[in-house]
């Protein structure tokens, strides 16, 4: 069986178009392995959707996540939307420090565990420019904007106008607690525009009920804003859920 190969081998080698021929092969294969394969491909397949919606939906403004670890997720997102939206910039929002310590429902959430833990998810700001940068290599630098901070401290207004925020397209919400998610929403509201797009990474990770989470988190953000509306868009994933904005308020 060895001898075999390596007279496959030798006979590649000698044949230089079969060698690039086999190359570009392997190369493809790799591409498709890490697509398909891969624990992202979820959320890889769902913001693709995603990149044709707001095509064609025509809608402006910048991307939002709420929690990004190493960037997986948003050096994918930058990768895909940055030539497709020539004046979209990418915000990212974390700690950076990881999960802060769970603290009222999100501790103890009717006996069972979510499984979160403080410290969980820590990646340095360079740590995640770094993967976003490798993952979306044409991307100029002063589109990514990072956000480092607590979301109950940082995200105010005043933070706001100092990153000039004026409209959100596309927001994706990946902070895993209620008590994170709560200040995210209250944030975003006055930047979004009919047809935005929210997803919700863990919308089903408190045993997809309703009380936990961010689906509580949302639920109170609709009560406390009345004009605002949701319509159901894409579910990905046993975890994530995403909505487009069906009316927003009138007042900014
Ligand atoms: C599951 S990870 C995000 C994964 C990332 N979106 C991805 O797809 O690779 C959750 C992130 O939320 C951040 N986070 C959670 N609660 C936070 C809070 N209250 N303030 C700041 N960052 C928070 C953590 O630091 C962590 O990086």
């Amino acid at each position: 069986m060895s001898q075999l190969l390596a007279r496959i081998k030798n006979f590649l080698r000698e044949d230089n178009d079969l060698h690039e021929e086999v190359q570009v092969l392997r190369s493809r294969i790799d591409y498709l392995e890490h697509r398909l394969i891969n624990y992202y491909r979820n959320r890889w397949d769902v913001l693709d959707c995603v990149a044709d919606y707001l095509v064609n939906a025509e809608l402006l403004g910048d991307y939002a996540e709420f929690g990004v670890y190493k960037g997986t997720t948003f050096g994918y997102a930058a990768n895909l939307f940055h030539s497709l939206f020539r004046q979209m910039r990418f915000l990212a929002f974390d700690s950076f420090e990881g999960l802060p310590e769970p603290q009222g429902i999100d501790k103890s959430p009717e006996g069972f565990s979510s499984g979160f833990f403080q410290g969980q998810f820590a990646a340095t700001e360079e740590e995640f420019c770094r993967h976003v940068m490798a993952a979306a290599p044409h991307l100029s630098p002063e589109r990514l904007v990072t956000i480092k901070g607590w979301f109950d401290k940082v995200l105010t207004p005043e933070y706001a106008n100092k990153i000039n925020l004026q409209h959100l397209a596309c927001v994706w919400i990946d902070c895993d607690f209620y008590e994170s998610t709560v200040p995210v929403l209250q944030f975003i509201t006055p930047y979004l525009s009919v047809g935005s797009v929210i997803l919700f990474d863990d919308w089903r990770c408190y045993r997809n009920l309703a009380n936990f989470g961010e689906q509580r988190a949302c639920r109170e953000w609709l009560e406390n804003n009345p004009q605002l509306v949701l319509n159901e868009f894409i579910s990905f994933g046993f975890h994530g859920m995403s909505f487009t904005v069906a009316s927003v308020p009138e007042v900014r």
